[in-house]
């Protein structure tokens, strides 16, 4: 099996914004077995090289002399008014990384004005984080094969508050993460000697675990059971999600939900075309940061030809391999009305908890700002294409 270990990854574009932000090595801030599940991604990770490398094939094109002072980086998406244009994707299992997991991006994302999603496989409950910050959620959500049970979710979102409901579609099956299997990363934790010992050198994440609440999946605490007995996360997966999904399901739980409906994870325009039709408010054009299907398309190479079949009539967003603002400025430029991140985060949460989302959201907001004086822009919408150039 194919396998590199953290420290000879090549592709390494997250753990590059690790050392920038925070000044420590990507594997001194957490263990080897949660390092890998979160910089990892499927079979030999192509995809998830080419989702940063995709933006070096082209070229911005500043304009200079236009007086500008300062800058206004909103956005308003999917009906929500976001103070700049990079938002927290929903991730799972934030408390395994820091015992403050999703309390701090929530928090650190309301200091910055920003949306944050909370994953089905969150380890905070979305009500609690509802009530916590008024800053836009979305909750991210998985097909089941029990209908009821989709409805009920549906309507525990709509109750808590959730403004942005998000079907991620391409996960129907797992993707083969080479780096998990290597390292026996699983849900529920099962301890072998050599975890045993990166937990006695890193003893800081053990106590934390030991001395917070227990860990749990708020969101799935009725189905999955994290004693280690009747389910895992492998299981619920393959036994209570719906791999038959199709696009009747999803028009109708866009009717059944009535409000901002986007699905994460669609690429072909065909798809796109698809999901107006049924009426999705947006879409999110993703490749799961290259954690499904190996050898697909970065979001930003599929860019502009999703945006000129669609125009506005869907809110167009893409995530995958955002490191930098100006990353940010070129998929803003092709008409992306956001950006989602994903590692981006999580290794500075990894590292310090809310201090560190917070000094990478900090960072992405100077860049961006700094960035667009250089560009010679004032506000988002004077982006375009006469910015870019490819190569
Ligand atoms: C550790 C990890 C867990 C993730 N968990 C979820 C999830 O539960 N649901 C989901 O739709 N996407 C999930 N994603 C995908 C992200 O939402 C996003 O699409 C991806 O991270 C973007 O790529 P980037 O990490 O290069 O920014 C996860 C990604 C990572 C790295």
């Amino acid at each position: 099996m194919p396998f590199r270990t953290s420290l000879d990854a090549k592709c390494a574009c997250s753990t590059v914004t690790i050392s920038r932000i925070l000044g420590r090595s990507p594997n001194s801030v957490c263990q080897a077995r949660f390092f890998n599940y979160i910089d990892g991604a499927a079979d030999d990770e192509t995809t998830y090289r080419q989702n940063t490398a995709s933006f070096e094939r082209c070229d911005l094109v500043p304009n200079v002399l236009r007086g500008i002072e300062t800058v206004d980086m909103s956005v308003t998406v999917l009906g929500q008014k976001l103070a700049m244009p990079v938002y927290c994707s929903p991730t799972a299992l934030q408390r395994l990384f820091h015992h403050q997991g999703e309390r701090a991006v929530a928090a650190a994302a309301a200091k910055y004005g920003t949306m944050f999603g909370v994953s089905s496989l969150g380890t905070v409950s979305l009500e609690e984080l509802r009530k916590a910050h008024d800053t836009p959620q979305v909750y991210q959500f998985y097909f089941h094969k029990d209908r009821g049970l989709n409805r009920a979710m549906m309507q525990r979102a709509k109750e808590a508050g959730v403004n942005v409901m998000m079907l991620t579609v391409d996960s129907i099956t797992g993707g083969n993460r080479e780096r998990d299997l290597r390292t026996g990363f699983s849900i529920p934790f099962r301890l072998s000697l050599g975890s045993m010992m990166q937990f006695a050198l890193k003893p800081m994440w053990g106590i934390n675990y030991i001395t917070h609440e227990r860990f749990k999946l708020p969101q799935l605490d009725d189905h999955v059971d994290m004693s280690g007995g009747a389910m895992s996360i492998a299981q619920y997966f393959a036994e209570m999600l719906d791999p038959s999904m199709n696009w009747d399901d999803v028009a109708e739980m866009v009717r059944m939900w009535d409000g901002q409906f986007c699905i994460k994870g669609v690429m072909s325009i065909d798809d796109v075309k698809r999901a107006i039709e049924i009426g999705c408010t947006g879409i999110i054009l993703s490749n799961h940061g290259g954690r499904q299907l190996d050898g697909s398309r970065a979001a930003f190479d599929q860019l502009a030809e999703v945006v000129d079949a669609v125009g506005d009539r869907i809110d167009v967003i893409m995530d995958g391999g955002v490191q930098r603002g100006t990353h940010v400025l070129k998929a803003l430029s092709l008409g992306a009305k956001a950006v989602g991140v994903g590692r981006y985060y999580l290794f500075p949460l990894a590292a310090a908890g809310q201090a560190g989302v917070e000094r990478a959201l900090g960072h992405m907001r100077a860049e961006i700002g700094r960035d667009m004086k250089l560009m010679g822009c004032r506000s988002i919408d004077e982006l375009s294409r006469k910015n870019l150039r490819f190569r």
